[in-house]
C-alpha cells in the first residue's frame, strides 16, 4: 500500500456482471478521476478495483481468478499497489470474511460507492485494510461524477434494487429494495448524454415495469418512455429488464409507437413449468406469458422477443424441463440467456430439497442451447434480403476490417464500410444470417 496519492497515480477497474455494473463501474471512473487519477493499464496502476458480481458461482468464481493474479502480482513486484473490491459480492459477509483473508485493501459495497476516495485516503493514512459496505440502501445520492465509456450508446439507471425476491436470485440481497429515481433527473441526464453525442439510450432497472412506485408524483415507466421519446438528439431508446407479470397494455400501446422506441424486449421466463415458476415465486404461469408473447406481438409489429431461463433449478424433473423447451419451441424466442441453476447461500432456492446433480444441469443446458440456437438461426436466415435501419457502433470485435451496427430488433450486424459511418444511422442489406448476428452491406 503507498502512502499518498500523487496526480498522476494511475487506475484500472474490472468490471463483471450486468449493466448495473458497467454503469457503477463508469460512476466508480468519474469519482476517481474527479480526485486526481487517470486511467491506466495493469502494467502502471496504481490502484486497481475490482466491481464484481455474485449472481452465481461462476461469477464470483472469475473474480477470485483475477483477483488471485493482482495479488501475486502485487507480491512479486507491486508492494504499492492498492486493490479495492466493491460491487455485489462486497454486499455478502461470508465474501468480505475471504476478502480480508486475501489481503484486499478497500472493500465498499453497492450502496455506497460514492465514498470510495474516502476509503481510500483512509487506507492509505492508516496503512490498515478498511472495509466500509452499507448493509441497506440510503435515499439515492445524485449526481455523482461519471466517465462514460465513449461511443453512442450509454446506459442510464431509472431505478435501482428489486422487491421481487425470486427465490433463486440473490439481487435483492445485494441491491436492496427498488427505489426510482426522479423523472426529472432522468431527462437532465439524458438531456446532457445527447449533448455530449450519445444517439442511443438504454434505460436499466431490475424490474422497470415497476418505474415510479414510491415516488411522490404519478408517474409509471410507460410515461417515462414518452417523457424520454420527446428528447432532441436522442434517436433510440431500448431498455431492460421487463418481468413478466408487470408489462401493462398501456406500456405496450406506448412501444406500439415505434419511433425511437426500438422493437426490442427482453423478457425473462426463467422456467416454463408451473411448478417451478411457483417455486421461483415468479408470479405468473406458463399459460400467462404465453398470452404476453402474443400480446406482445400484436401491438408491436416485428419485436424482437429475448429471454433468460435456468435449467436445474431445485427439483426440476425431466417432466419440468420438457415444459421449458416446449415453451422455446413454441414462443421461438429471437434469442436467450440460458443458464444452469447456481445455489446462492441466503436465498430460498439454496435449501430447498432436491438440489439438481451438474452432470445433469450441464445436459440439459446443452439440450436447451441446441434447441434456442437452432430457433435462432432459423429466424435470422429469414432476414437474409432484408434492409435494416442500424445504428454504427464501431469497428466489428470479430473482423477488425469490417464495422459493426445493432439493428432496432438489438441484433448485431458486421459490414464493410467507411469509418466515418460510426455514429450515425444508416440502412444496411441483410446479406448473410449467424446463430448470433448477421452479416450485410451498406446500400
Ligand atoms: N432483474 C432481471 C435480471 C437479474 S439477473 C430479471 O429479473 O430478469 C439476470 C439473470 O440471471 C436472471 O434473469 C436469471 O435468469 C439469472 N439468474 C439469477 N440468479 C441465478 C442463479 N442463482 N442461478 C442461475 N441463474 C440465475
Ligand atoms: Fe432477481 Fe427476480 Fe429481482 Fe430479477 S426480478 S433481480 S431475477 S429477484
Ligand atoms: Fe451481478 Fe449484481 Fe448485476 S449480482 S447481475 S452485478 S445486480
Amino acid at each position: 500500500m503507498k502512502n499518498e496519492l500523487n496526480a498522476a497515480s494511475k487506475y484500472l477497474i474490472y468490471t463483471y456482471g450486468c449493466q448495473m455494473n458497467v454503469r457503477d463501474s463508469e460512476t466508480i471512473a468519474g469519482l476517481l478521476e474527479n480526485v486526481g487519477y487517470v486511467n491506466g493499464t495493469l502494467e502502471d496502476a496504481e490502484l486497481v478495483v475490482f466491481n464484481t458480481c455474485s449472481v452465481r458461482h461462476s461469477a464470483e468464481n472469475k473474480v477470485y481468478g483475477k483477483l488471485g493474479e493482482v495479488l501475486a502480482l502485487r507480491r512479486k513486484r507491486r508492494p504499492d499497489m492498492l486493490i479495492a473490491l466493491g460491487g455485489c459480492m462486497a454486499q455478502l459477509p461470508e465474501v468480505r470474511q475471504r476478502l480480508k483473508k486475501m489481503g484486499v485493501d478497500v472493500v465498499f459495497g453497492t450502496h455506497n460507492v460514492h465514498e470510495l476516495p474516502a476509503l481510500i485516503d483512509m487506507a492509505q493514512a492508516s496503512q490498515k485494510p478498511v472495509c466500509q459496505v452499507w448493509e441497506h440502501e440510503g435515499t439515492i445520492i445524485e449526481p455523482l461524477p461519471s466517465i462514460r465509456k465513449p461511443g453512442f450508446s450509454a446506459f442510464v439507471n431509472i431505478m435501482y434494487g428489486c422487491n421481487n425476491f425470486c427465490s433463486y436470485c440473490i439481487v435483492p440481497y445485494t441491491r436492496g429494495r427498488e427505489r426510482s429515481r426522479l423523472p426529472s433527473e432522468i431527462i437532465r441526464e439524458i438531456k446532457d448524454l445527447a449533448a455530449a453525442g450519445y444517439r442511443e439510450i438504454t434505460l436499466l432497472g431490475q424490474n422497470v415495469n415497476s418505474y415510479g412506485r414510491g415516488l411522490s408524483e404519478e408517474v409509471d415507466f410507460a410515461d417515462l418512455l414518452l417523457m424520454v421519446n420527446n428528447l432532441e438528439g436522442i434517436e433510440r431508446i431500448r431498455f431492460m429488464t421487463s418481468h413478466p407479470k408487470d408489462i401493462s397494455n398501456k406500456l405496450l400501446y406506448v412501444l406500439a409507437e415505434g419511433g425511437k422506441l426500438c422493437e426490442h424486449i427482453h423478457v425473462p421466463l426463467q422456467s416454463g413449468s408451473n411448478l417451478i415458476l411457483d417455486r421461483m415465486n415468479r408470479g405468473y404461469s406458463r399459460e400467462h406469458y404465453l398470452e404476453l408473447v402474443a400480446k406482445i406481438r400484436e401491438y408491436i409489429p416485428g419485436v424482437a422477443i429475448s429471454s433468460d431461463l435456468i435449467v436445474g433449478f431445485p427439483g426440476e424433473t425431466e417432466e419440468d424441463y420438457l415444459d421449458t423447451l416446449d415453451m422455446v419451441e413454441k414462443i421461438r424466442f429471437d434469442a436467450a440467456f440460458t443458464f444452469m441453476y447456481s445455489a446462492r447461500s441466503g436465498t430460498r432456492a439454496a435449501s430447498m430439497e432436491k438440489q439438481i446433480d451438474i452432470d445433469d444441469k450441464k445436459e440439459r443446458l446443452a439440450r436447451l442451447n441446441k434447441l434456442q440456437y437452432q430457433i435462432a438461426t432459423e429466424i435470422n436466415h429469414q432476414l437474409e434480403g432484408r434492409i435494416d435501419e442500424v445504428l454504427v457502433e464501431g469497428i466489428s470485435k470479430t473482423d477488425p476490417e469490417k464495422l459493426s451496427a445493432r439493428t432496432r430488433t438489438n441484433r448485431i450486424i458486421n459490414f464493410s464500410g467507411q469509418k466515418d459511418l460510426i455514429g450515425k444511422l444508416i440502412n444496411v442489406k441483410i446479406t448473410k444470417a449467424g446463430t448470433f448476428s448477421l452479416f450485410g452491406e451498406v446500400i
